[in-house]
C-alpha cells in the first residue's frame, strides 16, 4: 500500500521537473518595490534597463500624449506586473501582444501579459497613453508646474507618475531618450545632450534628449515652454546647456548670473569629490511660481525665486553636488535621504568657505548656536527622518553638522578622502547611511558609530562638537 503510493508520487514528480514551470507557479510582480517611506513607489519583479519616450505636449491644453517603451528584464517568474502612472492608459502591448490593463488606486497600472514572463527574461513594454498632467493630484501633491507658456515635471521623491509610466523608485535607474513634438516657438527641454531638434510639418518640432548613465526615475525631467538657451562646452569638452524663461522678469540677470556659472562650479566641485559623473551639464529656470530647486540629472530644475535677492551661486553649487551625492550614488531607500542632502548642503559652507565668505565651522557653529535645545530641529533624526520630515531643513543642517563633527573628529586629510573616495566607491549605484558610516570608518581606521548616533539618530541637542580644520 505504502509502496504504491510512492511511485505514483514520485512518477508526478518527475513529469513536473521535465516540462516548463506552469503558469500557475507564476507570480504578480509586487505593487511595491519595498520602501517602508513610501510603500506605492516602484514595483517588484522586473528591473528596468531604458526608457524611450515619444511624446507630443500642446501648452495651450495641457495635453500630453504619446508612446513609452520601456525595457526590462524580469526578476522571477512574473503572471503580471505594475507599472506606477497616473495618466491614461490606451495600450500596453508586451513583446509586441497586446496585455490587459487595469488599473488600482492613482498611480498603479496592472499589466498582465498574454504569456507569462519566465524569470530572468528580456521583455519590451510599450505604453500609449494621453493625459493632462495638471489635473493629476495625489494626496494634495503634484510634481506638475503649469507654466504661463508650458509646463515643468520636477519634484522628489516622485514625478515621474505625471509624465510616464515607470518602475518609480531609486533602486530601479535607467538610461533614457527622450523625444517631445511641441509647437513652433517652444522648446522641450530634459536631462543629457540634445541629440537633435527637427521640423514635424509647419508648426511642430521634435527635440530628442538622451541621458546615457543610469538616471533614477525622479531625476528624469521635462520642461516645456519658451526659453532664451545658452550653450557652451567646458574645458574637458563636455557640452552645457541652459535654458531660462522668457519671462522671468527682474529675476533674469541674477538667474543668469548664477546658473551661467555651471561649468566653473561643476570644475571646483570635481577637485573635492572627483570626476564629474555625466557627459553633459546645465540647469534650467522655467517661470513657475514653486520655490524648490531639484537636482535633475545633468541639468538641475530652479525656481526663479532663487534669485530675487540677486545672484545665489550656491543653490548652483547644491544641485551640482547632488551630481555626485543623489544623482550617480542614489539612495537605497528614501530613508537614506541624508546621504544626498547632507552632503549637498556641506558643499554650500565649502563653497562659503572658499569663497571667503564664511568658513564651514562658522557656518556649523552658527547653526548650531541658532537652535536651542528645546527647538524642534533636535527632534528630527536626519539618519531616518520619516516621510513627514524627508525634506526638513534639520536634514540638510543637522545632516552638514554630522559631517562637520565628522571632520573635527578624523582630521581633514581622511575627511576629504572620504568625501572623493565615496562617489568613486558606489558610481551609478546606490547606498545606505549604514554603508557611509561603515566606509567613513574604514577610510579613517576609527570608530564612528558613537559621532553618528549622536548627530543622526538622537533626538535631543548633541553638546558641541570639537572644531574641525579650515581650508579645503
Ligand atoms: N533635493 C531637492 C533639493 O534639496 C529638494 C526638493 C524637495 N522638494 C520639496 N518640495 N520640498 O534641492
Ligand atoms: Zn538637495
Amino acid at each position: 500500500m505504502h509502496r504504491r503510493l510512492i511511485v505514483p508520487g514520485a512518477f508526478v514528480a518527475a513529469l513536473l521537473l521535465a516540462i516548463p514551470a506552469s503558469a500557475a507557479d507564476y507570480e504578480p510582480g509586487a505593487a511595491g518595490i519595498g520602501d517602508p517611506y513610501y510603500p506605492a513607489s516602484g514595483n517588484g519583479g522586473y528591473d528596468v534597463s531604458h526608457y524611450d519616450l515619444r511624446l507630443k505636449y500642446q501648452p495651450k491644453t495641457d495635453l500630453l500624449e504619446g508612446t513609452a517603451t520601456i525595457l526590462a528584464t524580469t526578476k522571477q517568474d512574473l503572471s503580471r506586473f505594475n507599472l506606477d502612472f497616473g495618466l491614461d492608459v490606451s495600450e500596453v502591448r508586451v513583446n509586441g501582444k497586446k496585455a490587459k490593463v487595469s488599473f488600482s488606486g492613482d498611480q498603479e497600472v496592472e499589466v498582465t501579459p498574454a504569456a507569462p514572463l519566465p524569470q530572468g527574461s528580456e521583455i519590451t513594454v510599450v505604453v500609449r497613453y494621453a493625459g493632462k498632467p495638471s489635473e493629476l493630484e495625489i494626496n494634495g501633491f503634484t510634481a506638475w508646474h503649469r507654466t504661463p507658456d508650458g509646463g515643468v515635471a520636477a519634484q522628489e521623491p516622485e514625478s515621474a507618475v505625471w509624465w510616464f509610466p515607470s518602475n518609480d523608485h531609486p533602486l530601479d535607474k535607467a538610461t533614457y531618450d527622450v523625444s517631445v513634438q511641441v509647437p513652433n516657438g517652444t522648446q522641450a527641454i530634459s536631462n543629457g545632450v540634445l541629440q537633435s531638434t527637427r521640423p514635424v510639418g509647419a508648426d511642430w518640432t521634435r527635440y530628442s534628449w538622451r541621458s546615457d548613465k543610469p538616471q533614477a526615475s525622479y531625476l528624469a525631467t521635462l520642461a516645456v515652454g519658451k526659453f532664451d538657451i545658452t550653450t557652451d562646452r567646458t574645458a574637458a569638452g563636455l557640452p552645457v546647456l541652459n535654458a531660462y524663461s522668457k519671462d522671468l522678469g527682474a529675476n533674469e540677470g541674477a538667474a543668469k548670473a548664477s546658473v551661467e556659472r555651471t561649468a566653473e562650479v561643476a570644475e571646483w566641485l570635481e577637485e573635492v569629490f572627483g570626476p564629474y559623473p555625466f557627459n553633459a551639464l546645465g540647469g534650467y529656470v522655467p517661470n513657475v511660481t514653486s520655490g524648490y530647486a531639484l537636482e535633475t540629472q545633468t541639468r538641475p530644475f530652479y525656481s526663479p525665486k532663487q534669485f530675487a535677492s540677486g545672484s545665489n551661486v550656491s543653490v548652483v553649487v547644491h544641485e551640482l553636488a547632488h551630481q555626485w551625492y543623489g544623482d550617480s550614488v542614489s539612495v537605497h531607500g528614501w530613508k537614506d535621504i541624508w546621504v544626498n542632502e547632507g552632503f549637498a548642503r556641506y558643499s554650500q559652507w565649502l563653497w562659503s568657505e572658499k569663497e571667503g565668505e564664511g568658513t564651514a565651522q562658522e557656518l556649523a557653529d552658527y547653526v548650531y548656536a541658532s537652535h536651542p535645545a528645546d527647538d524642534a530641529f533636535w527632534t528630527v533624526k536626519p539618519g531616518d527622518p520619516g516621510p513627514e520630515n524627508q525634506f526638513d531643513i534639520a536634514v540638510y543642517d543637522r545632516g552638514a553638522l554630522a559631517l562637520q563633527a565628522l571632520r573635527g573628529e578624523i582630521g581633514d586629510k581622511a575627511f576629504f578622502e572620504i568625501l572623493k573616495g565615496w562617489p568613486a566607491e558606489h558610481a551609478y549605484g546606490n547606498a545606505k547611511v549604514s554603508d557611509f558610516v561603515r566606509y567613513a570608518e574604514q577610510v579613517s581606521g576609527k570608530p564612528l558609530a558613537g559621532l553618528f548616533d549622536t548627530w543622526l539618530y538622537q533626538t535631543s541637542k548633541p553638546s558641541a562638537p570639537a572644531a574641525a580644520g579650515v581650508g579645503v
